[in-house]
């Protein structure tokens, strides 16, 4: 490809998108020494703007704007905490029943959840998703467009039994999804709107 027909493809793609992301990912681990057994790390623009971990136990800001929404949002860090608390209670019994599932218990093994929120900002259109891989493969996923839990995996179907069968609970996820996620991420953005264009996050906010 010519040189001039490479950055005329990048001029429209500048223009095209203007995309913002929110994304939780949860980590909990067994047998891997030196390393916390859950990690818990919220990204904007894939810049990480929180923190938990196993070991300091509470919900620690990585940007300095994340300490105005906490002044004007006086609970935001402690409900962080207190919803992170829970999870590495839930994600330390979560990685002992996937043990289980696949029969090996012994040596060192990773659960990790992935979930969050894009935006595009030029034409409004948001996507959502939420997974859990073990091991480093996919284990189980939640459909967004059919509100249903999906796997290929053996060991997960009884999980997926369960969850589907919990209406409510897809109900709360495809809101959280496709409505709380999305108000948190526009909330974010405009606290570190100055601070995210400053690090320079590729062709983020050129419309903006
Ligand atoms: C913190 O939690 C309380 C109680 O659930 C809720 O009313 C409040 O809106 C939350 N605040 C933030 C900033 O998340
Ligand atoms: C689990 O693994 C053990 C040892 O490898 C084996 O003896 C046993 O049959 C396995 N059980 C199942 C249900 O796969």
């Amino acid at each position: 490809m010519k040189p001039y027909m490479f950055l005329l493809l990048l001029g429209i793609h500048k223009v095209v998108t203007v995309y913002h992301s929110l994304k939780y990912f949860y980590t909990a681990s067994s047998g891997v020494s030196h390393f916390p057994e859950f990690v818990a790390v919220v990204l904007v623009d894939d810049i990480e703007i929180l923190r938990y971990d196993s070991k300091i136990t509470k919900a620690t800001p990585k940007q300095d704007w994340v300490i105005r929404v906490e002044q004007d949002h006086p609970l935001f860090l402690q409900n962080s905490t207190e919803s992170f608390r829970v999870a590495e209670e839930v994600y330390k019994k979560n990685i002992d029943i996937a043990k289980q599932r696949f029969n090996k218990t012994e040596g060192t093994h990773i659960l990790q959840m992935m979930t969050g929120c894009e935006w595009d900002e030029s034409d409004g259109i948001t996507y959502g998703n939420l997974q859990f891989g073990y091991d480093g493969e996919d284990f189980i996923a939640f459909d967004l467009r059919t509100e249903r839990w999906i796997t290929s995996r053996p060991q997960a179907h009884s999980t997926r039994a369960k969850w589907d069968r919990d209406q409510e609970d897809r109900a709360y996820r495809k809101k959280y999804l496709t409505q709380t996620c999305v108000e948190w991420l526009r909330t974010y953005l405009m606290y570190g709107k100055s601070v995210l264009m400053r690090t320079g996050t590729g062709t983020l906010w050129t419309l903006s």
